[in-house]
């Protein structure tokens, strides 16, 4: 069977693609670099439950539940602009792994409440009770990020939809594609170093020296570790794809040469403890890799579809009030952070 006869028929896009690309990118990166903050403060958190505990995973963990919430609404905008672009391919990846989706829904729930109860329950509960709480969180939303990677990259392979066919019960992954495991690692590791400057971040408002060391050795070994996972995927791209971070593209090699750069300049503003430093780099660095992704997406697609090619009906409307309400929703998230802030529960 030929994969692309199984992909279904084009969906009418209401603006032009672009739009909608450039809010899927903004709003991803927002979503990943909270992700990171809440992954990597639960392997902090349980990494110090291992040692008795700590006042930083203390601290941190009355954090994690608010900034879970947050995660979980930053990623519905770039899940309907996929939904809305890639309908054809997303849907279906989704529906070819559904048993494994639908639980992760069903997880994440589990998992924060899990991060509520290890908070406010902290003092009363016996020692194992804690860290066999927090592990398992932490399998918890390893296992979400699992999923969405394997739906990101099943979306990207119609070769890979013929496993319907001897598996139609919803319990597909993509686990023989070999990109699938450096890229989800390569998520998964540089959520250590976000959630090692987060704490850096807590310490330098607390003016706290053990906070900003703590994180910022996180920080750094994460993201030496993540120069090879990082050439490690991009060894691993399909050769046609991967050429086009070798010269083919201009955009995309161009980014590949600043995502270098930039993870230099972020190893020595770590080992320089320089928090605002290290911030704003690593927000850069956040972009260059999410627009490196989207760039990758286009390429695995590019037999297949073009987003140029999606029919634009031009009914502006919902757009401009998307917009409206996405800029209320952001003002009305800074202003509840504030107030939480103020009251001292953050
Ligand atoms: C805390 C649990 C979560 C973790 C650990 C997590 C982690 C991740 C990771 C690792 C990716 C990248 C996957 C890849 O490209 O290989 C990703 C992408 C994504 N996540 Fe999350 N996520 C979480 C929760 C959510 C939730 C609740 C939503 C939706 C409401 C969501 C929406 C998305 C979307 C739409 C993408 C793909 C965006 C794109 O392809 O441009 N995530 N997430």
């Amino acid at each position: 069977m030929i994969p692309s006869s199984l992909i279904p028929a084009i969906n009418t896009l209401a603006v032009a693609p672009i739009w909608l690309e450039t809010l899927l990118v903004t709003t991803f990166a927002i979503h990943l670099l909270l992700m990171n903050i809440a992954l990597g403060g639960t392997v902090l958190v349980a990494c110090h439950s291992l040692s008795g505990g700590s006042k930083i995973s203390r601290d941190l963990s009355g954090k994690l539940p608010t900034i879970l919430a947050l995660v979980i609404n930053a990623g519905v905008p770039p899940l309907l602009f996929v939904k809305a672009i890639y309908a054809q391919f997303n849907y279906t990846s989704s529906v070819l792994m559904a048993v494994y989706w639908l639980v992760a829904v069903v997880a994440l729930l589990v998992g924060y409440y899990g991060l509520y109860w290890h908070y406010y329950r902290y003092e009363s509960m016996k020692d194992g009770g804690r860290k066999g709480l927090i592990f398992m969180v932490l399998c918890i939303l390893l296992y979400v990020g699992f999923m969405l990677s394997n739906n990101m990259t099943l979306m990207l392979r119609p070769d890979h939809w013929l496993a319907y066919f001897d598996n139609p019960n919803g319990l597909v992954l993509n686990l023989n594609d070999t990109a699938l495991m450096p890229r989800y690692l390569h998520f998964m590791v540089s959520a250590l170093a976000i959630g090692g400057l987060f704490v850096a971040i807590l310490g330098k408002r607390k003016s706290d020296q053990d906070y900003v060391a703590t994180g910022f050795k996180w920080f750094v070994w994460a993201t030496v570790v993540n120069i090879g996972v990082g050439l490690w995927f991009l060894m691993v791209l399909p050769r046609e794809i991967m050429l086009i971070f070798m010269g083919k593209d201009m955009l995309a090699t161009s980014l590949l040469g600043i995502g270098l750069v930039g993870t230099v300049a972020l190893i020595y503003a770590g080992m320089k403890q320089k928090v605002v430093l290290s911030s704003v780099l690593t927000v850069i660095m956040v972009y260059v890799m999410v627009v490196m992704r989207h760039l990758l997406r286009d390429a695995y697609l590019a037999p297949y579809f073009k987003v140029e090619d999606i029919p634009v009906t031009g009914q502006y409307s919902p757009f401009y009030l998307f917009l409206i309400s996405l800029v209320i929703g952001i003002i009305s998230i800074i202003y509840m952070l504030k107030l939480m802030c103020k009251s001292g529960r953050s």
